[in-house]
């Protein structure tokens, strides 16, 4: 039955990685089009046309030498920590922002989870040409700290006791869907540029097997159960292990999405 589940998810993941590509596209384009003569360093909100009311695009042109000795202390909800290098090298990168507001379930549907908080999105450009269109992305990698993004407004419950544990999902661009725990209530971390959300499982909870013991408790039984899990997999416990390079049929993935939907009830 996980399986199935899964199968649903990846099925999903691989119909919707083109369309949010497209819509990466678009919106570089729209972001890059607040650039008039445009300062280094500086946050410049972009528009978007009325058929996107909801998402908002900003970017910010960086000197990559500044982005990787300093960062970028508050870009929107990201803070973007020293260390962050890009490839190929390139002397001037903009960073896109995307919060995709309303349309996050539309781009990045995830069936059996319901997101706590808007999809957001970092992704790195070349600078040299602030009228290009249709860029491909650099690659971008935070080799000391990770990025982190702090959700403002994550819609938590009031219950909260009584929902699933909120799990931080990450979107590569690639179209690969990684899990990850919340820090500090509101926080998720990365490695890598793509999409951030919020999540919660929203399935019902199959029915606990009445024989045995595991897995028969929520709470504690299910920490023990994920470290268990985790080293069974011999998975690392880095924080962001799993975020960015996870791909479709990594275990973690699956892991993660197990302990999601087994935790509510
Ligand atoms: C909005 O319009 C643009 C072209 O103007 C189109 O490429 C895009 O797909 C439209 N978006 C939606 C959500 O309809
Ligand atoms: C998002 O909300 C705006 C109004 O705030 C509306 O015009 C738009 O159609 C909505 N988009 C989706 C996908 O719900
Ligand atoms: C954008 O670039 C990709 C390859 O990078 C290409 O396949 C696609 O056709 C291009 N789209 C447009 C609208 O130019
Ligand atoms: C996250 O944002 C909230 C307000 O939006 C702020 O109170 C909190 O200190 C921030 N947390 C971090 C780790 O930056
Ligand atoms: C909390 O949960 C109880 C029962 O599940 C429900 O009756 C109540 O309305 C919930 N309270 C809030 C604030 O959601
Ligand atoms: C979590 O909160 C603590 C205390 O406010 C802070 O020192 C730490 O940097 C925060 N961690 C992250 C990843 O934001």
């Amino acid at each position: 039955m996980l399986l199935a589940y899964i199968c649903i998810i990846l099925c999903f993941q691989l119909a919707i990685a083109q369309s949010s590509r497209d819509l990466d596209s678009l919106l570089q384009n729209y972001a890059f089009r607040a650039f008039v003569r445009p300062r280094t360093g500086v946050v410049y909100d972009g528009h978007v046309p009325s058929n996107f009311t909801g998402i908002q695009v900003a970017a910010l042109r960086l000197r990559s030498g500044s982005l990787r000795r300093r960062g970028f202390d508050s870009y929107k909800e990201f803070h973007v920590p020293v260390g962050v290098v890009e490839q190929p090298y390139v002397e001037r990168v903009v960073l896109v922002y995307h919060n995709l507001g309303n349309f996050s379930n539309l781009y990045y549907p995830l069936p059996g989870y319901t997101f706590l908080a808007p999809v957001l999105g970092l992704l790195a450009y070349d600078a040299t040409d602030l009228s290009a269109t249709n860029l491909s992305e650099l690659d971008v990698r935070a080799s000391a700290e990770p990025i982190s993004v702090n959700f403002s407004n994550v819609r938590f419950r009031a219950n909260g006791s009584s929902m699933s544990t909120p799990m931080c999902v990450y979107f590569g661009l690639d179209g690969s869907v990684g899990f990850d725990n919340v820090v500090n209530e509101s926080t998720c971390l990365t490695t890598n540029q793509g999409h951030f959300s919020i999540v919660v499982g929203s399935l019902v909870a199959p029915a606990p097997t009445p024989s045995g013991g595991r897995g028969g408790t929520t709470g504690i039984g299910g920490g023990n159960g994920r470290s268990k899990r985790a080293s069974e997999k011999d998975a690392t416990n880095g924080r962001c292990r799993g975020m960015g390079r996870t791909t479709a049929d990594d275990t973690h993935w699956e892991h993660e999405g197990a302990r999601g939907v087994g935790d509510s009830d």
